[in-house]
């Protein structure tokens, strides 16, 4: 017996194959196009006002009806994130290939999984691990690395700790994925660790308060090697996972890589480098070095939706290859016949957090093979070249100051005359963010309350860096006026 009667022709809802699919398509392109054209002259915040939420129509309004409304609803509203003065967070733009790829990835709507195994006749986990190939050049890392896809670099240093996790358990003959985390039985040693990897270590039950701080070289935010050597002398018993900057979100400082992997000659760790952003220093001759090393790691976290200039959300893990029975113990999917044996085939629901996954790698393969090395290699060293001219305006401006020297592409700076008091730069940041010309975010470093400006997107230019320190001088002298 059907349980559902079939619709009746007079209250026919509006369904998906009612709309010329060409013509929604071509309209979202002119209204795409229109946007990124005026990227430049959007605001980069804006004062959010009260929306209240709308009535679910009852019949559908049409694809094309509905983007109308989407656009008058949120229009005004939204903010120029991929724009050429975000210089918040770590944000990267969108160049037009990853836009392409992006689209295409719902075009295809693939979902990679397997390379080999009973699913078959599906190429998409061979176009993720061929993208990871291409990857693996454009980083000269080697071919020692296995990779994946994930949205983000928090999920990439997460599935590398994970994997370290698993390893800390069987070097005291711990099964840590089948038979959980033994409290205490890990140590974690990092000196300025991301955000993102205290919380994997809370998601992976090591606990945040785990963490060991290993200390900073004087006036850096990088490892002092011979501290870390000291604690690897400490509790023999206990395995250790180290998990190193690749670039620190305030100074970008590296870890010495180098230095950190001759120790594992002297006590074996599980050695991971989260280079979310600064791993592209990689893409450049006269950059490389600040990553000398890092080939020998265990696994490493790439973020894609930053420098490399694809929409979010994209990431890469990278996990040697000599591991993947360890990550397979880790993330595998026992109880699933339909799904294959995990030891078996390669298969990427068995090497990561998640199972169903878009292809993340098509919008990555497009860039590279669109823009090469030398395109990735000059967006980097003009990102740089910008963060230093930055760093120079900053210091010539009279009101600003550098609270570190610009190492990468990261300008860390206070108000000069109120470099401990945060309410002033609260208003400073608030006043530039009611302007809407540029997008900085606030920090706290040296005993500093600073702002940081982060240079990956490939728009922006020295005009824009003019633009910038106008908006922000204007700033400063509407925070000084009377009503201070
Ligand atoms: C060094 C570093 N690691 C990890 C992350 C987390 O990345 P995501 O927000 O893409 O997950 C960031 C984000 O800024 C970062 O800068």
């Amino acid at each position: 017996m059907p349980t559902v009667e079939k619709p009746s022709a007079s209250k026919k809802p509006y369904l998906p194959g009612d709309e010329s699919l060409g013509h929604l398509l071509h309209k979202v392109g002119q209204y795409a196009e229109a946007y990124l054209s005026r990227l430049s002259d959007l605001p980069t915040s804006r004062q959010v006002p009260d929306l209240p939420d709308l009535r679910l129509p009852e019949a559908g309004l049409g694809g094309e009806a509905a983007l109308a409304v989407f656009d008058e609803r949120f229009r005004e509203v939204l903010v120029a994130a991929s724009g050429p003065r975000y210089w918040g967070f770590v944000t990267g733009g969108t160049t037009p290939a990853a836009i392409a790829g992006d689209w295409l990835t719902a075009v295809f709507d693939q979902n990679p999984q397997s390379l080999t195994g009973p699913s078959g006749g599906d190429v998409s986990a061979t176009i993720e691990a061929q993208t990871i190939a291409l990857y693996r050049q454009l980083f000269g890392l080697p071919d020692a690395f296995l990779g994946g896809f994930v949205t983000g670099a928090t999920m990439a240093n997460f599935t590398g700790l994970a994997v370290g996790r698993q390893w800390a358990g069987r070097q005291v003959g711990h099964d840590t994925a089948r038979a959980g985390v033994l409290p205490g039985s890990v140590r974690v040693l990092a000196a300025s660790p991301h955000s993102s990897s205290i919380k994997s270590l809370a998601l992976l039950g090591l606990g945040s308060a785990s963490l060991e701080a290993v200390r900073t070289l004087p006036g850096r935010e990088a490892m002092d090697p011979d501290h870390l050597a000291d604690l690897l002398e400490q509790e023999p018993g206990r395995p250790v996972i180290v998990i190193a900057s690749g670039g620190t979100v305030n100074t970008v400082d590296f870890d010495d890589m180098q230095a950190l992997a001759a120790l594992k000659g002297r006590r074996p760790f599980w050695l991971h480098v989260d280079a979310a952003f600064g791993g592209f220093a990689a893409v450049s001759p006269a950059l490389a070095s600040r990553l000398t090393g890092w080939e020998q790691a265990d696994s490493i976290a790439i973020d894609n939706h930053k420098w490399m200039n694809v929409p979010y959300d994209n990431a890469v893990w990278l996990v040697r290859r000599e591991y993947a029975s360890l990550q397979v113990e880790t993330f595998q999917n026992t109880n699933a016949p339909y799904l294959g044996d995990p030891l078996a085939n390669f298969n990427y629901l068995n090497m990561g957090p998640e199972n169903s996954r878009r292809l993340r790698a098509l919008p990555v393969w497009l860039s590279l093979m669109a823009y090469g090395r030398s395109g990735f290699q000059t967006l980097v060293e003009q990102s740089v070249h910008l963060a230093e001219r930055f760093g120079q305006m900053v210091e010539e401006s009279g009101f600003l100051q550098l609270e570190a020297p610009v190492r990468l592409n990261v300008v860390c700076f206070s108000l000069r005359h109120h470099r401990t008091d945060p309410a002033w730069l609260r208003a400073f940041h608030q006043a530039l963010n009611a302007d809407g010309r540029v997008f900085v975010t606030p920090t706290s470093y040296n005993g500093a309350a600073c702002l940081r400006a982060a240079f990956v997107n490939w728009r922006t230019t020295e005009a824009d860096l003019d633009t910038a320190m106008e908006a922000m001088q204007e700033s400063w002298r509407q925070i000084q006026g009377p009503s201070r």
